[in-house]
């Protein structure tokens, strides 16, 4: 295979607000806008951002739980709005998702067992001892006791509860998985046992993820590549040392700034900005940031900012620390064919 595992080109959701049938436009939430990446097989791509900054929109776009209004999801070069039924049937397996919160989306009524084979069992029947054997093996993977497999979701603890979703989503062998706020509803040390799981069952399967979190401490313990998202659209997306070595983004260095520092070594950079996240139905003109930004000039308030490519891999969406280059004006020879501007850039 050539190419990313997973491709995402311009994608943008609205939602409309209300049918409208007196005004004559519809206001919409500005959920996703203009989002581009791609994500190789293997590697861990983490999306971060505050509450309500299109994070989970995403995740469902990528899964196609909704539909974009406007740009693509490619699998393996693929178009997956294109796909036919059987055709989707047969992507899904290869693109699992787990939840935030494994509780509401297990079913109480089924066994540990029942919930890790169901999907397998979506595709073909399995004897009595066939699926035994794989509710062992799959709660092994996910380091439980192939004891449990009798048990209701209801006996087990959060943590074996977040390990039962990640063991359905293993049950088809994917080559993705997309974990929405995977660990947030847990304890901080349950949640490091399972992004130890996530980073073994990684190094052993080559599973890629799409690992979305609000807890940029979360994302610097499993991220390769992060992407930090602001109302709706990706602002810097960078390798996860350089990120946290050295933000760029006024946002990314604010969203630093305000975690807990872990390692006291680590030198603090500026004030955490103040203000809250503008509302997606009427976003700022210009950089969405503006508003809150410290280093925002005229500039910033009319045009939005462009991701330029930097010189140590990352792309950054700043008028002034990212300056795009001016276009040369005259030139002997043509112009090259203009391309989105997420084309080969991530
Ligand atoms: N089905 C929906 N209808 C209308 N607005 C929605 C819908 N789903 C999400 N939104 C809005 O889209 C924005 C992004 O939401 P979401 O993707 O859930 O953000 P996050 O996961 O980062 O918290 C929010 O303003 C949210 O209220
Ligand atoms: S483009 Fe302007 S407002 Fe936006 S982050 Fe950069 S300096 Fe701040
Ligand atoms: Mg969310």
């Amino acid at each position: 295979m050539t190419g990313p595992l997973l491709k995402v080109e311009n994608l943008t959701k609205h939602y409309p607000l209300g049918a409208g049938i007196l005004k004559k436009t519809i206001p919409v939430v500005r959920a996703v806008e203009d989002v581009s990446f791609s994500v190789e097989a293997g590697e861990t791509l983490c999306i971060v951002g505050e509450s309500g900054c299109g994070k989970s929109t995403v995740a469902r776009l990528l899964m196609r739980l909704a539909e974009p209004t406007a740009g693509r999801v490619l699998i393996d070069g693929t178009d997956i709005a294109g796909l036919k039924k059987h055709e989707l049937r047969a992507w899904r397996r290869r693109m699992q998702m787990v939840f935030q919160d494994p509780y509401s989306s297990l079913n109480p009524r089924l066994t540990a067992g029942q919930i890790i084979t169901e999907p397998v069992e979506n595709f073909e029947p399995l004897s009595w001892k066939q699926r035994k054997a794989l509710a062992a093996e799959l709660l092994q993977q996910v380091g439980m006791s192939p004891q449990m497999m009798d048990r209701l979701p209801s006996e087990l603890s959060g943590g074996q509860r977040q390990r039962l979703g990640i063991a359905r989503a293993l049950a088809l062998q994917p080559a993705l998985i997309i974990a929405d706020e995977a660990v947030s509803a847990l304890d901080v040390s349950v949640q490091a046992q399972i992004l130890n799981l996530l980073l073994d069952l990684q190094q052993q399967m080559g599973i890629a993820f799409v690992f979305i979190s609000h807890d940029l401490g979360v994302v610097e313990h499993i991220g390769h590549r992060v992407a930090v998202m602001y109302l709706g659209r990706i602002v810097e997306l960078a390798p996860c040392e350089a990120l946290f070595a050295k933000p760029v983004h006024p946002y990314t260095e604010a969203l630093i700034v305000a975690a807990p520092v872990p390692d006291p070594t680590r030198v603090r950079l500026a004030a955490p900005v103040d203000g809250e996240v503008p509302s997606p139905v009427n976003p700022p003109r210009g950089c969405a940031f503006h508003p809150r930004c410290p280093l925002a000039v005229e500039r910033c308030r009319i045009e939005v900012p462009p991701l330029v490519p930097m010189a140590d891999g990352r792309v950054v969406a700043c008028h002034v620390r990212a300056p795009a280059q001016p276009e040369v004006a005259v030139s002997a020879r043509p112009p090259p064919v203009a391309e989105p501007h997420s084309s080969g850039l991530f």
